[in-house]
């Protein structure tokens, strides 16, 4: 595996790949979740390349930024394992020659950078943007490779993609979960035991709202059931959204038949820790 540090190096080495890249941008502190995005490319391409770093320009919170946790070493010795072809892990100099000002990221994708994860965390997505155009444009892979986890992110980056005119593919790989439910996340290591514990409770909202759909329930109830399950859960200190949409637009439906596929969305606070899940229903 090689590890490459600056954009120059890794354009050197992407100039003599002729095959397929796959590509997995990734924030490091790797777990079961970025490594199944990880087997996703290395079945379907001759080449994958990942990358870690942590963007500043997508933190609305600069307590979450710093507490961000950082594992290179341990990270590297996974990719290895993985049997990857190259990591991309540059400094923040690197990719923010200018300092970190926003002058690149003019992206604007409407509504949907507005509701949901745009509406609790300003910013969030043109900084997104910002460095998932700066990672495309160093790599150029063929295949990207995002997890239904970020669904939100899922739908911007390739917004995002038609907007820059890039013949890239975007593969989604479903969420890796616990053994219990709680969706896999770097920020999980920041849980306490009985937050940890409160956690589950995203998991039992979504299944409850799929549980009444599948019973032939209103959306309506499917909300307030879910509702109740994190009013329920101690240590969730604010329920930012219980959404369900339409899975295409994340426009509210309300009821069931209103869109061909429809997803139930969750983002709670607990102390210290901003946690996000979701699930198809329909
Ligand atoms: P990060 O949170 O590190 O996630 C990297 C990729 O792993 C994303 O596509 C995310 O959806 C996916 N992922 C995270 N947890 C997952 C899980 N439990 N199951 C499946 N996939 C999971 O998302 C980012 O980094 C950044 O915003 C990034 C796109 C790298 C831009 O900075």
């Amino acid at each position: 595996m090689r590890i490459v540090r600056t954009i120059e190096e890794l354009k050197r080495w992407r100039r003599s790949i002729e095959d397929n890249v796959g590509f997995v941008p990734t924030m490091g502190a790797l777990h079961e979740g970025h490594l199944s995005l990880v087997r996703c490319s290395k079945k379907e391409n001759p080449y994958t390349v990942v990358s870690i770093f942590v963007n500043p320009t997508q933190f609305d919170d600069p307590e979450d930024l710093r507490n961000y946790p950082r594992t290179l070493e341990r990270d590297i010795k996974l990719l290895e394992q993985e049997g990857i072809d190259l990591l991309f892990a540059p400094s923040v100099e690197e990719m923010y020659p200018e300092g970190f000002d926003d002058s690149d990221a003019h992206y604007d994708f409407g509504y949907l950078e507005r509701v949901l994860e745009g509406a609790h965390r300003p910013g969030h997505f043109k900084g997104v943007a910002q460095i998932v155009a700066k990672l495309l444009r160093a790599v150029e892979p063929d295949v990207l490779y995002l997890g239904q986890k970020d669904y939100q992110q899922v739908l911007i980056i390739k917004a995002l993609i038609r907007k820059l005119n890039m013949p890239v593919k975007v593969v989604m790989c479903p969420t890796v979960r616990e053994a219990d439910g709680l969706a896999m996340s770097s920020r999980n290591v920041r849980l306490s035991r009985q937050q940890r514990e409160s956690a589950l409770a995203l998991y039992r909202a979504l299944m409850r709202a799929k549980e009444i759909y599948e019973k032939g329930g209103s959306v309506l109830e499917a909300k307030h059931e879910a509702m109740k399950i994190l009013d329920n859960a101690p240590l969730i200190k604010k329920i930012d959204y219980f959404e369900i949409a339409d899975a295409e637009t994340l426009k509210p439906v309300s009821d069931w038949n209103e869109a061909d596929r429809v997803i139930a969305l969750v983002a709670v606070r607990m102390e210290g820790v901003r946690l996000i899940d979701n699930m198809f229903i329909k």
